[in-house]
């Protein structure tokens, strides 16, 4: 059985209440029950922390055990080095993950701090960005 961590950043616990027209009406709780029932030999485990340092001791506590991280880091995305050298340092594959296309928005949103150290980016595809991103690693 796979070990999948999905990791979900800042304003991301607001899913289905944030903004609906970009991202959604969906909670992330009842996504995760709908993508856990359609893959069953994955084990899919799930973080969500408004907070930087929470988010890189996550990737360090599971970094070294688990097949793939699928990280939507949300703003952070934009800003943090520290979570780019969190991901460089371990051994997990991370897949970066975006709801809206993030390049059909504000222009600040366009550049990714994380990218480069990822092994691949799924953007735009709504909550189903993050199934793509499983799909990654199972094939
Ligand atoms: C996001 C895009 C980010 O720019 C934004 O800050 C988010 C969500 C997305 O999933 O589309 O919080 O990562």
């Amino acid at each position: 059985m796979k070990k999948i961590l999905i990791i979900n950043g800042p304003n991301l616990n607001l899913l289905g209440k944030r903004e609906p027209t970009i991202y959604g009406n969906s909670s992330f709780e009842d996504y995760l029950e709908t993508l856990r029932h359609r893959y069953p030999t994955c084990d899919i485990a799930y973080f969500q922390s408004n907070i930087e340092g929470e988010m890189i001791n996550k990737i360090h506590e599971t970094g070294f055990t688990y097949d793939g991280i699928i990280l939507n880091a949300g703003a952070y995305t934009h800003t943090s080095i520290a979570l780019h050298d969190a991901i460089k340092a371990v051994t997990t594959p991370v897949v970066e993950v975006h709801i809206s296309n993030v390049h059909a928005r504000e222009p600040f949103r366009h550049v990714s701090m994380i990218s480069a150290a990822c092994r691949g980016v799924v953007i735009g595809f709504g909550l189903d960005s993050y199934r793509l991103a499983l799909e990654s690693f199972l094939g």
